[in-house]
Order: structure tokens, then sequence, then C-alpha cells
């Protein structure tokens, strides 16, 4: 009975003193609440001065949290391939900080060419510690706008021109990513297909085009990888900016996607408050401070979301409806991300994460061509390779716009053939000479790679050096210099730039064994295709950029990658460019380009299929050191349910152990419409022992009318 007692007395004390507990921790500070209950309860704590400050940039990159209520400030970073160095609260000059020296990883085109959704997932969650030690909550990608002309200049950033491929890479980037408590923000929504003119293009494209290709990669990143942010792109549709466009932000993402994140404007992509409250923007960043200084302490409280709003609130043009809206998703992003306390810190330049750039880097390099077998080369060789080309030198890392990093180390391309061969059985010859600068928004190379030579000098030094090379590597290409790949123009013309056709014809000439490695992220023109032995598609590899050619070019890694995109022999067999209407005309009397996708679906290999347009390479094209069979193809399915299936067996038929990339076209059943030909729905990536046979299933949820398995 007394013991009856004393329990009951302790137990009421335990009610009361967990009452009590549960009144000192509000709801919206309670980990183990669910979040919607975190943001509903934090949202009534909030003023709505407080509200209207989240939703607006405080610095550069960072927008206020709720200082009052223990709710930090939030930080954002480019982005995709590494996490950018900081620069001043409100300059684009750099911090000077002395520990945000990062890993790069591989351009996200190098990533689409691995198609390996693992190392999608591997890239999100290694970019994520390095973001977390650097105290960023979210990272300004992955950018997934479909590469609709090989001039564009962030192509490179992009994952080539199929949504299905697209689609696959960005979901598992954004899991990865986000299994951190990271938060992705996928760009540019939408149709920011090409650089030129970026701020006052107005697409023009059909429903079905915007559906079929446009959308499928940005709806896929908010339905399967469950994105907690996605920013507007610069331009515009419909006549209307992309950052507060009503058809794209509100009934298409918020309402027929359900998207419950938060939609960032690009940095100025912002140009009106009306627009901005009414039309889905929830977090505003980098507008102009031009012209909004007007006596202001802070300009940021000039944004369209910051006084202008306030006081329209005020005035009672806006209703507070939308202000809630937008702060409930902005704290949901908090609560998701910088509110965590589960996170841990990350981790930054790890060893791990070394691994994990090279091994994404190797496996996205792609064999286009390898006559002779004149790859690998034999590290075992007694003779000499000659390695040529501004590129086996440059430092790609700095440059190409916002994507532009501070690395903590970058191993050149003759580096890592050093490394690999020894330095004893490599010569070098700069073969020509391109842009020699090396600085981006205060990060500089340091390298200096003056050469006053002229063009014939390096030639003829490179043409001489070669007499006494076994195999001679040139390693040219792009850069990410302006109108290269680089953000805020295209390229020019679709030739190699600085004379390198000339190096390349003149080294074919004088040589057997001449491999040109391509460092681009996008296709050039190859005149000279047939005259040199093997060309490799490079990408920007990013911190491991020459260990990983070295792996490949050698043989200790047999590649796999394919391509992204397809390989035009010339401009004019896309359809952008046939049809003339890339870069678009300037609307009378107004800033306005519209640019016209007549192409409509027919884009990349859609439209060299529909025109029986043979490219120099094909989409998904890329070869290996073994050979792969494949064989027994056939439909599983009985044609009941929706969902066809496939199955084939593939085979390592060589004597080298290799992956092989299988993949389903389809042609979508007949409903009156024109179809594509192929259209990749569904592919699998199997690595094989010589002689090995792995059976490998593929499906499709919809009507098929033909198919094929590649
Ligand atoms: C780019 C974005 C980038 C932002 C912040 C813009 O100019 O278009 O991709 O994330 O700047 O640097």
């Amino acid at each position: 009975m007394n013991i009856m007692r004393h329990s009951t007395t302790a137990m009421v004390a335990l009610l009361i003193a967990t009452t009590a507990t549960a009144q000192k921790t509000p709801a919206y500070l309670d980990p183990s609440a669910d979040i919607e209950t975190r943001v509903e309860d934090a949202l009534k704590r909030m003023t709505t001065e407080e509200k209207v400050r989240i939703i607006h940039a405080q610095s550069k990159f960072s927008s206020a949290g709720v200082p009052r209520l223990g709710i930090p400030d939030f930080w954002t970073d480019d982005g995709p391939h590494g996490v950018r160095p900081d620069v001043l609260w409100d300059e684009w000059e750099q911090a000077g900080q002395t520990n945000d020296s990062c890993v790069a990883f591989p351009a996200l085109s190098c990533l689409a060419a691995t198609y390996n959704v693992e190392l999608a997932h591997l890239y999100g969650v290694s970019l994520a510690e390095e973001a977390l030690y650097r105290g960023k909550d979210m990272i300004l990608g992955p950018g997934v706008n479909i590469c609709r002309t090989p001039l564009g200049g962030r192509n490179f950033e992009y994952m080539g021109e199929d949504p299905w491929l697209t689609s696959r890479m960005a979901v598992e980037y954004i899991k990865g990513l986000q299994s951190k408590g990271v938060s992705a923000c996928v760009k540019h929504f939408c149709l920011n297909n090409d650089e030129e003119n970026r701020f006052t293009v107005n697409v023009k494209v059909s429903d079905r085009a915007l559906r079929e290709i446009y959308l499928p990669a940005f709806e896929a990143a908010v339905k399967e990888g469950g994105a907690w942010g996605i920013m507007g792109a610069y331009n515009l549709y419909q006549d209307q900016h992309l950052c507060h466009n009503k058809r794209t932000l509100m009934d298409i993402l918020k309402g027929e996607w359900g998207f419950d994140g938060v939609v960032v404007s690009d940095w100025g992509g912002t140009h009106s408050t009306d627009e901005a409250v009414k039309n889905g923007l929830d977090m505003e960043f980098g507008s102009w401070t031009n012209g909004l200084t007007h006596g202001a302490s802070n300009a940021y409280d000039n944004y369209y979301l910051a006084n202008p709003y306030l006081a329209g609130l005020r005035k009672g043009r806006y209703s507070t409806a939308e202000l809630d809206d937008k702060a409930r998703r902005v704290l949901r992003l908090f609560f998701r991300t910088s509110m965590r306390t589960d996170r841990g810190h990350g981790s930054m330049c790890s060893e791990a994460h070394y691994a994990a750039a090279r091994q994404i880097a190797a496996e996205g390099i792609v064999l286009l061509q390898n006559k002779r077998n004149a790859l690998p080369i034999d590290p075992r060789m007694t003779g000499k390779v000659l390695v040529v080309g501004e590129n086996a030198i440059k430092m790609m890392t700095v440059g190409g716009g916002s994507s532009s990093l501070k690395v903590q180390h970058e191993i050149s391309p003759l580096d890592g053939m050093i490394a690999a061969l020894g330095r004893e059985k490599v010569d070098f010859a700069r073969g020509y000479v391109g842009d020699t600068t090396g600085n981006y928004n205060g990060v500089t190379t340091g390298q200096d790679l003056s050469d006053r030579r002229s063009p014939a000098e390096l030639i003829a030094e490179a043409v001489s050096k070669a007499e006494d090379a076994d195999a001679v590597v040139i390693f040219g290409g792009l850069n990410k210099s302006d109108y290269q790949d680089c953000e805020g123009h295209d390229r020019q013309t679709y030739s190699l730039p600085y004379g390198q056709d000339e190096l390349v014809s003149a080294l074919a000439k004088a040589h057997k064994r001449v491999i040109f490695v391509c460092i681009s992220g996008n296709p050039v023109a190859m005149p000279w295709a047939n005259d040199v032995e093997a060309i490799v598609e490079g990408w920007y590899l990013g911190s491991e950029t020459g260990n990983a050619l070295a792996d490949v070019l050698t043989g200790a890694v047999n590649p796999s990658g394919k391509l992204p995109f397809t390989w035009p022999v010339k401009l004019e067999d896309v359809g952008a460019h046939a049809l003339g209407t890339y870069p678009g005309t300037r609307r009378e009397g107004s800033d306005i380009v519209d640019e016209e996708y007549e192409d409509g679906i027919y884009v990349g290999y859609r439209w060299a299929d529909k025109h029986g347009i043979k490219p120099l390479f094909a989409f998904g094209h890329g070869l290996s050191y073994t050979t792969f069979k494949l064989s027994g193809a056939r439909r599983t399915d009985d044609g009941a349910g929706g969902k066809a299936t496939f199955s084939v067996t593939v085979t390592n038929t060589g004597k080298t152990e290799g992956a092989e990339v299988v993949k389903l076209f389809i042609r979508k059943a007949d409903d009156g419409m024109d179809h594509p030909l192929r259209e990749l729905k569904d592919f699998k990536k199997v690595r094989l022992a010589p002689g090995e046979s792995k059976t490998v299933e593929l499906s499709y949820e919809g009507g098929v009318s033909a198919w094929s398995i590649e």
C-alpha cells in the first residue's frame, strides 16, 4: 500500500515535470516533433517583419534566420561541382579565407557520361560533406537543363540532351546530397538552354516539347528526388520572367507537382514585387544593388521581397496568405537543414572525397574512337609519349562562371601522365597557345602560361618532338574562358579554337599513333577525326583530372563512359541550327529576344534519327578495351498491365574486365501523334569479368510500338 502510494506520488511528480519540460521546449525546437508541427509553431511566433526577413538575401549568399527564436542564418553556395570559395559579405571579392579550398568533383556532363546512378549518389553525399564542413545549408545545383545546342555555354554544368538520363542522375545526386541534411537547389527552372541573351530571351515552346523534353528532369527532381529547393531561371517564358512565372511556378511546380520546397531566384533574376509575391518566388537573392542604395543602410532591405513587400502588406495591397506560404516553405527548409542537430560537421578534402572524384572522373571518360588499338598505352613500354597542348597543363577548375572553384589541388593531365608512366617516358610540347589568363572572381591559378612563340613555331616543335615518340597524346578542346564553356555567353563557332585543327592535322601527318583527348563540356567539330587513331572525351574532371585521364589512357581503368549527347559532324545537323531559330530574334523596340524552339521534341538524337543524319559519334556511344555482346534480347511482359519489360544477356567477349551500359530505347505506341523513332527509357551499367555473362532486365511504363536494346 505504502509502496503504491509512493509510486503514485512519483508518477504525479514525473507527470508534472514532463509537462513543465514540454512547456519549456517549444514545439519548433523539438527535433522529435514532425516538421509541419515545428513549422506551424515557429510561424505563429513570428512577426510580419521577421517573416519578410527570411525570404530575401542579407548578403551575397546568405539569408537571415530568426535570431530572437534561435533560428540561425541560412547559407547557400555554388554548386554544382564543389563548394565555391567564400566571397565578402556584400561584395563579389574573395573573402580571403584560407580554409575554403575544396575538392573539385568532375563537371556534371562527366557524371552523366558514367551512366552510373550509384556514382551520382556518391557525388551528392561527398559534396554534402564538403558543404557541411564549410557551414553551407544549400548547394546551388544540380543543373538539369537540356543541352539543345552544342554551343551552349553552360552545357558542361548540365547532364546532356536526354530527359531520362538527366532525370536518373539528378534524382540520385539530390538524394545523396539531401541525405546529409544539405538542400539541393535544382537549376535553372526552366528553358534556360542557352546563354546568349540569357537575361532577355523569351522562349516560345510547344506544350508537348515542354512536357517531354524540358520539364521531366525537374519533375523527377521534385517528385522522386524530393528536392527541397529549385532555382528559377533568368530568362522569360510567355513574356514573364521565370523567377516569378505563374504557369511554371504556380500552376506546374507547386500546383501539379505539389512541390513543398522553396523557389529561389537566380542571382538578380527578380524584377517585380507584385509578380514575386503572387507567382511563387520564395527566396530572393542577388538582386542588383544599383539604384537600391538611396540612403538605406542595407541595400538588401530594398529587395523586391523586402521593404517594398512590407509596404504593400501594410497598405493592404498583399494579403498575409502569400507571405505565410513563403515563410512556411522557408521554415520547412530550415527544419530540413540548418535547424537539424544530427547532421554532423561533415569533412573536407578527405581521402574518400578524392577517391570519389577520381572514380567518377575515370568512369565518365568516353573512348570515342580507337583504331588499331592505339589505346591503352602500356606503362611498361620502353619508348616515350609526347604530350601536346595547352590543356595538358592548364588548370580548369578556375573559370566558367559561378561553378568556378578554389581547389586544394588539381592534377594536370601532364602530371597525371608523368605519374603513371614515369618522368623519363614523357615529353611535352605546348602545341598551341589558347587563353593564358587564369583567374575568376578573385581566385587565380597562379600559373604562368605565357608563351610568345608563333603558331607555326609551336607546331614545328611538336612535330619535331613527335619523331622520337611512340605515341602522341594531344590534350586540346575548349576551356572555361568567355565564349567557350562558360556562363554568360555561348560559343561562337563549333570549331576548335586557337588553331588546334592545324596542330592536330600536322601531327597526324607526322605520326601514326596520334590520340586526341578533348577537354570540354561540349562536342566540337573534328574535320581530322579520320586521320587520328584515337579520340577521347575527357570533360572537366576537377581535382583528379590528370590521374583519372592517365588511368584510362594507360588501361589501369577500362573506359566505360558513354556520350550523354549526340556529337554532330557540323552545326547544321542540330535542329536548333538547321531551323535557324537559335539564338532568337530581337523584338522591335525592346530588349526581349524571342527564341522559338521550332525543333519541338526533336532535340539531339531525336532530331538526328528523324532526319537520318549520321553524327560523328552517337548519343550513348562509348568504347571499351574489351568487347561485349548483347544476345537474347526479348520482351518479357504479356502486354497487359501497361508496363513493358525486357531482358537481354550481356557477355564480356574480350580479355579485360569492363563495364557496359545496356540501354532500352522505345518508340511510343501509336496514338496518332508523331513520335521520335527512339527514346531512351531505361539503362543499367553492368561490370563483367572476361567471359562472364549477366542477364539484365529493363522496363518502361507505357505503350510501346517498337524497341531496341543497344
Ligand atoms: C547563376 C547561378 C548561380 C548564381 C549564384 C547565377 O549567375 O546563373 O547558376 O547559382 O549565379 O552564383
